[in-house]
Parts: C-alpha cells; structure tokens; sequence
C-alpha cells in the first residue's frame, strides 16, 4: 500500500502490522501486563472536551516554539527508542533522524541506538539529543556522553522509570529476542516477510551499538543480558548530580509522575521535566500523563521546561498536552509505526500528518500560536 494512502496514524500502525514480523511489530506496539495504561493512556485524550473562539483571523498559523532551549518549528518531535533497526533493518536510527530533520522536528537518540552516535550525526545536521540510562559504570556514561557532545547532540535525557524492564507479555509469547536470533518462531514469522529479513541479515547484526566494548555480554545474553549487566537498580537522585554537571545545561529527567519528584529533579540541577510513562512499557494501571499535569505544572512553578508523551496518536492530543501546561510532546510509537510502514519516507508521512492536524486543530480552536492555546478552550473530564 502506497503511503499516502494513510490519512492518520492508524494507517500507518496497519501499515507497519503488514509489514513486520510479528515479535518485532508486538515488542512496538505493546504494553506492560494487562496493557491497561497503554490503552488507557490513547483514549483518555478522548475524555478532554474542547470549545473554539469564533471569528478569529486564522489565515496564518504559527507552530513554532522553544523546547529545553531548541528553538523548533513544531511542538512535538521524535521520543529516543531502543534498536530502531529491528523495526527498519536497512536504516533505524538514521532513517529517523533523517525524516525529523526534514519535518524539521528534533530527534532523540536512544541509549540503546542499533547506530552508533558518529554515524546518526554524520546523516543529519538537524537538532539532536541523546538518552541515557543510570548506568552501573560510570566511565561507559562519560565516554557516551563525551562522545555525544562532540558529535553535536545538545540535548540530554536521563531516563529513570527503568530500574528494571517491565513485563511485556507480548514478547515471550512470540519468542521475541533482542538481538533477534535464528529460531523456528522466527523462521515462522518472518518467511512472509521477505524484505525485513533480506534487509536484516544485509544490513548485519543489531547490536547496542554505542557499546562495543560490551560486546561479549551482548553476544551471550542480547540486550536483557546487556541490560541486567548495565542497568543500576541501586541509583538514587544524589547519582544524578555528577551526570548533570558533566552534560551541563539542556539535560531533562524522563519518567516523572509526581509532584515531589519535580522538585527533586530541578533541585538536581534538571532543565526540563519530562512527565512520562514510557508509552505503558513499564508500571501498569498508571497515571495517563494528561491527568498527571496540573500538579506537575503545579511542582514546576514556572522554573523548568516540561516535556509530555505517551499515546499520542493525533495533533489534536498535541494540541491537549500543550493546553494542560506541556512545552513539548514526545511521539513514541507515532514515528515507529511510520518507520515499519515505510521506512524514512514512512516516518516524514507520519510527521506530516500530525503537524496538518495540529494545525487545523489550532485553526478550528481559533489559536493561531502556541502560546494561544489556552487551558479554557479545554475541559477537564469531572473525574
Ligand atoms: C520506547 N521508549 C524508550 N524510552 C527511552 O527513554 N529509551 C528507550 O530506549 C526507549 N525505547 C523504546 C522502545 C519502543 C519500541 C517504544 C515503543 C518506546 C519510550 C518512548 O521514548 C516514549 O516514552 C513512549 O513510547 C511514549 O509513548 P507512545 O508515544 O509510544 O504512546
Ligand atoms: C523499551 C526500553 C528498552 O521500552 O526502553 O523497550
């Protein structure tokens, strides 16, 4: 099916269900235990009812605005998300940094990129930041770190609602491994799919691809393996401290829920508070990050910018993060299912569409910049 055939993100999410296998399109696609916040957390947008200002000039709208210091012509841009080649053997990470610089929209790098940082910044020159984890050994961040500021990433975020992974039921069902490895299951589900195979073995191994070092651990255990060698579940806030004064100014802690957490954040020195729960990958029945708002606005008191995802499938639910005090909207599995359906071409479509939303919906709100996206033009649901 041709991508311009797909008018919304749902399109593209059908597009990307024919065209992967099944393990790869299910580890996108799903959520922890019961999936309750995942889907909850696309059809409470739903709940939030909006009114319109009559007889505005709309003629001209105005997207842009300035998110954790990056001046950018749109609102949203593309959320960091691990082993981008699994989904688009042939390009991943490049392919959306690629696309996000052509919708002009910042992209965020994962710490567990299947590119390494050099070869992601060498394909674009638009905006960049890059994610980390809290890392057991210190002198692996420090170097990727390093490495990300001379490669011209200006952004930081540090991601802190893993201290373990969560239970994605979809992948053991389907034998999903990170890496993929050669196994009948794999065999079964990937013979209809032709292409992602052929451009999976050409394009050579997925690895984490910023961590050479550590390629023994991947080899023997995949990215669990690499994650359970790596990721710390003894890390408090006072670790956080060295992270942000070696990054410096433009670092975000992602993963926020609550209101005392903002104030421990800020107090670490963080820029930018990113309210999120990771697309429902992790605790289930939490918050949606809509609800969670007002009292993290609230907690920020105007001293730190505030970064918003999780089930965002239309401008419209851009346009609602922004009015309950958001400065910017992460798309998660918005760019992924552009990126299965049609690679980079695939993810611009899926960027294109939400701006055109965005902006008809600023148009029939009578908001014609984003500042004038007023929290009264919007309803909160009574409970
Ligand atoms: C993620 N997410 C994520 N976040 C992060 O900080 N580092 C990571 O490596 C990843 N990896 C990752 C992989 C996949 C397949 C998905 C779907 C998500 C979470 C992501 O950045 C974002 O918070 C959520 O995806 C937002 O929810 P939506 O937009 O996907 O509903
Ligand atoms: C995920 C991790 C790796 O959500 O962030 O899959």
């Amino acid at each position: 099916m041709k991508l311009a055939r797909a008018i919304n993100i749902n399109d593209l999410r059908k597009m990307a269900k024919a065209r992967l296998p099944r393990m790869v399109f299910d580890y996108i696609d799903g959520g922890a235990d019961d999936e309750v916040t995942l889907k909850h957390s696309v059809s409470r947008f739903d709940d939030y009812q909006m009114t319109w200002r009559s007889l505005l000039d709309v003629s001209h709208i105005d997207t842009s605005t300035t998110i954790m210091g990056q001046d950018t012509t749109l609102p949203f841009f593309i959320s960091p998300t691990a082993s981008t080649r699994l989904f688009h053997p042939a390009k991943g990470e490049l392919a959306m940094a690629g696309a996000a610089e052509k919708a002009g929209v910042i992209y965020a790098c994962s710490t567990l990129a299947s590119h390494t940082l050099e070869d992601i910044a060498k394909a674009t020159s638009g905006p960049k930041w890059v994610q980390i984890y809290v890392w057991r050994d210190k002198e692996l961040v420090r170097n990727f770190l390093a490495r990300a500021k001379e490669a011209g990433f200006t952004g930081c975020i540090l991601t802190v609602d893993l201290p373990v992974p969560g239970n994605r039921e979809r992948d053991p069902r389907n034998q999903f491994s990170l890496p993929p490895r050669p196994s009948l299951s794999l065999a079964r589900q990937t013979i209809t799919k032709p292409r992602w195979a052929w451009d999976l073995v050409s394009g050579g191994k997925i690895e984490v691809a910023n961590f050479k070092e550590l390629a023994r651990v991947q080899d023997q255990g995949g990215l669990v393996g690499f994650v359970n060698s790596q990721f710390s579940r003894g890390v408090t806030w006072s670790d956080v401290e060295w992270m942000r004064e070696f990054w410096g100014p433009g670092f975000a802690i992602k993963g926020i829920s609550r209101g005392e957490d903002v104030k421990r954040a800020i107090d670490v020195g963080a820029d930018t508070v990113w309210v999120s729960n990771h697309g429902g990958r992790q605790l289930d029945t939490s918050v949606p990050v809509i609800d969670l708002l007002p009292e993290i606005v609230e907690a920020v008191g105007g001293r730190a910018d505030i970064i918003a995802d999780g089930g965002v499938r239309r401008g419209s639910h851009v346009a609602k993060l922004l009015m309950r005090g958001a400065t910017g909207v992460a798309l998660g599995r918005a760019s992924l299912y552009g990126l299965g359906a049609g690679g980079e071409a695939g993810v611009l479509r899926a960027l294109t569409i939400m701006e055109d939303e965005l902006r008809r919906t600023m148009a029939l709100l009578g908001a014609t910049k984003i500042s004038e996206l007023d929290p009264n033009l919007m309803r909160a649901p009574l409970q």
